[in-house]
């Protein structure tokens, strides 16, 4: 009887001649995320598809179109949660909010915005600060299946109770059932927080800007990344920021701002919010 090792490690050489494969046949450039995770997905998926290293499994991605794609949905880690890092949501709430208000209209880019819990919890901070009305918010993700469960915007009621006490730390200002409607198991998001967000598509890794924002948001996505593609990206962002714009990265990146070529006024050094200054 034939023994399955799941275990064994994938070469470099078949790793980096599936990236390619990738990047070639089906249009998906992970050529620069980090080679760690890159190990431990291309691994974790073996195992699922309960193929081994001694397969030919670059002959088997370039035949089967599902299992490609199976593959490339596999570098997607969608974890994500509303009012997650509350006081990130609780400073922007008194320092970049204050300035937009100012403003005729704005533009926000929630890039890698997973299944969308993220974009929501923006859309109620605008709706309480009274600005929501006058802001489009651009939520963009490579992964499909996720972009429509954001639009959706349907989630599992057992979260609900974690997501409150991060909305009041927050500093949410009402009930957070004010915002969806409940039944059986889920809750949806309420209409009026759906109507100024556009879901789209997008890759950071080789689409470009597709317009100016007031305000990005990437939160938890230039971690998978290499240092080459973090600096390509920050790159990208400074080119979509207006001036004096913000850009929020989050608690979890260990790059600094030096992708950014305007100086930057640090508002929160933590949760990593710049605002752009043009002298
Ligand atoms: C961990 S989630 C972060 C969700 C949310 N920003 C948060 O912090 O809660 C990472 C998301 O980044 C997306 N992502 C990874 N690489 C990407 C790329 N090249 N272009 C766009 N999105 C990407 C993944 O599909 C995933 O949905």
């Amino acid at each position: 009887m034939e023994t399955k090792m799941f275990k064994m490690k994938i070469e470099r050489e078949t790793l980096t001649e599936l990236i390619l494969l990738l990047f070639e046949e089906y249009g998906y450039d992970f050529r620069n995320y980090s080679l760690s995770h890159i190990e431990r997905r291309v691994d974790s998926w073996l195992s699922k598809n309960m193929l081994t290293v001694s397969d030919n499994i670059t002959a088997l991605v370039k035949k089967d179109k599902a299992l490609a794609h199976s593959l490339i949905h596999q570098f997607s880690i969608s974890v994500t949660e509303m009012f997650r890092d509350p006081e990130l949501f609780l400073n922007i709430r008194e320092k970049v909010i204050p300035v937009l208000a100012t403003y005729p209209f704005v533009r926000i880019w929630h890039a890698g915005c997973a299944t969308g819990e993220e974009v929501y919890s923006m859309a109620i901070l605008l709706k309480e600060e009274g600005i929501l009305d006058k802001c489009k918010i651009y939520a963009t993700d490579f992964n499909q299946s996720v972009l429509d469960t954001a639009s959706k915007g349907i989630y599992p009621k057992d979260k609900m109770l974690e997501y409150t006490v991060n909305y009041y730390k927050s500093g949410g200002k009402k009930a957070l059932t004010n915002y969806f409607e409940s039944q059986y198991e889920a809750i949806i998001m309420n209409q009026e927080l759906k109507q100024n967000i556009v879901w789209a598509n997008h890759n950071l890794a080789t689409d470009a800007s597709f317009n100016e924002f007031h305000f990005i948001v990437c939160r938890n996505v230039l971690i998978y990344f290499n240092e080459e593609l973090q600096l390509k990206v920050l790159q990208l962002f400074d080119e979509s920021l207006v001036n004096h714009g913000f850009i929020c990265l989050g608690d979890r990146e260990s790059i600094k701002q030096d992708g950014l070529n305007k100086n930057v006024t640090i508002l929160d050094v933590a949760n990593k919010i710049y605002q752009l200054s043009c002298f």
